[in-house]
């Protein structure tokens, strides 16, 4: 019997997917990568194994994924089209690895996943797996199976005595992890539409948050949050504070239409308390303590790492060259910030560093003042020189 390694996470599709597969003469190993979805694991698990599925792992990947999945990425400010702070596209690589280091201690050659053909987690997944091992085959029932709709594959659900706790209403496509969560279908396909208050899950409602703001300082030792308030914590519970924290504020949530890999447009939401307090923090230290080239040369990296997150290239090569480049720049990311939650909005307070470059003495307009203003006008002719017609 061949074996395969599926991406198991409970949800409707991929125990479908453990059917599909055991019916189609595959022994199925499911593996349930745990990245901060607070899911109960041992249900998980109980149903897998009820819906037919040989052996399960789980797999608490929640460490790895902070520091080598979330904390790069937010050292490199990526946010994809500016705005996506890439909850899901972090986990999937991580996922990808487990599922081959899992396939080779089983000696499976085949890994599936359930992911639509529509999306772009079936690439990140793919592609990962490609990199890591090109000659394990991928198997994506969902791509391929003959149910029409969500409807027509619970109706096969419950014929197949498939355990479940879903009904026909359920609207919405969730992906949560530590990092946040992506939100999709439902009254969200029409980018005109508002999303409906049901829509968000971990995030109050601004109009409903505390009508006084709250005030949080965050400290970064080399590119690394590492306080609360003055309070040390490790990075799961400090991203679970913030998380508990801004979102009891209304803080963290987006809406956008974003280009998929696949080449469509789609309507998605998400909410990322934690991350958005996190990245206003380390931009507001970052503008603090790099020069003027560096800090516009690393917004250009930005935008390129987050195509790359996106895309499901995390182990390419351009993605590891620009990883060292990143880490060379988090040398002197070490200070405060503090912010200021109020109603869905995160704002910086302040902020303050002991390799701050901000120099009172050259920037003030008091007696204090250093700067020579007279030398300006030699600098601003030498300056503009290239560009001046010759009389
Ligand atoms: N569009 C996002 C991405 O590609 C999120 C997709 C997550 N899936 C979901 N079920 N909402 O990373």
């Amino acid at each position: 019997m061949k074996k395969v390694i599926l991406a198991y996470s409970g949800g409707l599709d991929t125990s479908v997917c453990v059917k599909w597969l055991k019916d189609r003469g595959y022994e199925v190993i499911a593996y349930i990568g745990d990245v901060g979805q607070g899911e109960d694991f041992e249900k998980i698990e109980k149903r897998a194994l009820d819906t037919g599925a040989k052996k399960v792992y789980i797999g608490d990947l929640k460490q790895e994924f902070i520091s080598d999945f979330i904390l790069p990425s937010l050292q490199a400010n990526a946010a994809y089209e500016g705005k996506y702070l890439l909850a899901t596209a972090l986990s999937r690589p991580i996922i990808a690895k487990y599922l081959v280091e899992t396939a080779h201690r089983e000696k499976a050659s085949v890994i599936a996943h359930g992911c639509t053909g529509k999306g772009n987690d079936q690439v990140r997944f793919e592609v990962t797996v490609h990199i890591l091992d090109p000659k394990l085959e991928i198997i994506a029932p969902v791509r391929v199976w003959e149910f029409k709709s969500r409807e027509e594959e619970i109706d096969y659900a419950k014929e197949q005595g498939i355990p479940l706790n879903v009904t026909k209403k359920k609207v919405y496509s969730i992906d949560k992890n530590l990092w946040g969560i992506s939100i999709e279908c439902g009254a969200l396909e029409n980018p005109w539409i508002e999303p409906p208050k049901d829509a968000y899950q971990m995030t109050q409602n601004p109009e409903d948050a505390p009508s006084k703001p709250t005030y949080i300082e965050i400290d970064f030792e080399k590119g690394i949050p590492s306080k609360i308030n003055s309070q040390k914590y490790g990075l799961e519970t400090l991203i679970k504070k913030l998380n508990e924290t801004a979102g009891r504020n209304g803080v963290g949530r987006i809406d956008m239409v974003e280009n998929r890999l696949v080449g469509i447009k789609s309507r998605e939401i998400y909410e990322a308390p934690a991350a958005t307090c996190l990245y206003l923090a380390h931009r507001e230290l970052e503008a603090l303590c790099l020069d003027r080239e560096l800090l516009h040369f690393k917004e250009v990296l930005s935008l390129k790492y987050a195509e790359l997150v996106y895309y499901g290239l995390w182990y390419s090569p351009l993605k590891k060259a620009i990883d060292a480049f990143i880490k060379e720049t988090q040398k002197n990311i070490s200070g405060t910030v503090r912010l200021k939650l109020y109603k869905g909005s995160c704002v910086a307070a302040g902020r303050k560093s002991p390799y701050s470059l901000y120099k009172e003495e050259l920037a003030t307009y008091t007696e204090k003042d250093k700067f020579d203003q007279k030398l300006a006008e030699g600098f601003i002719r030498l300056w503009g020189m290239p560009y001046r017609r010759q009389k």
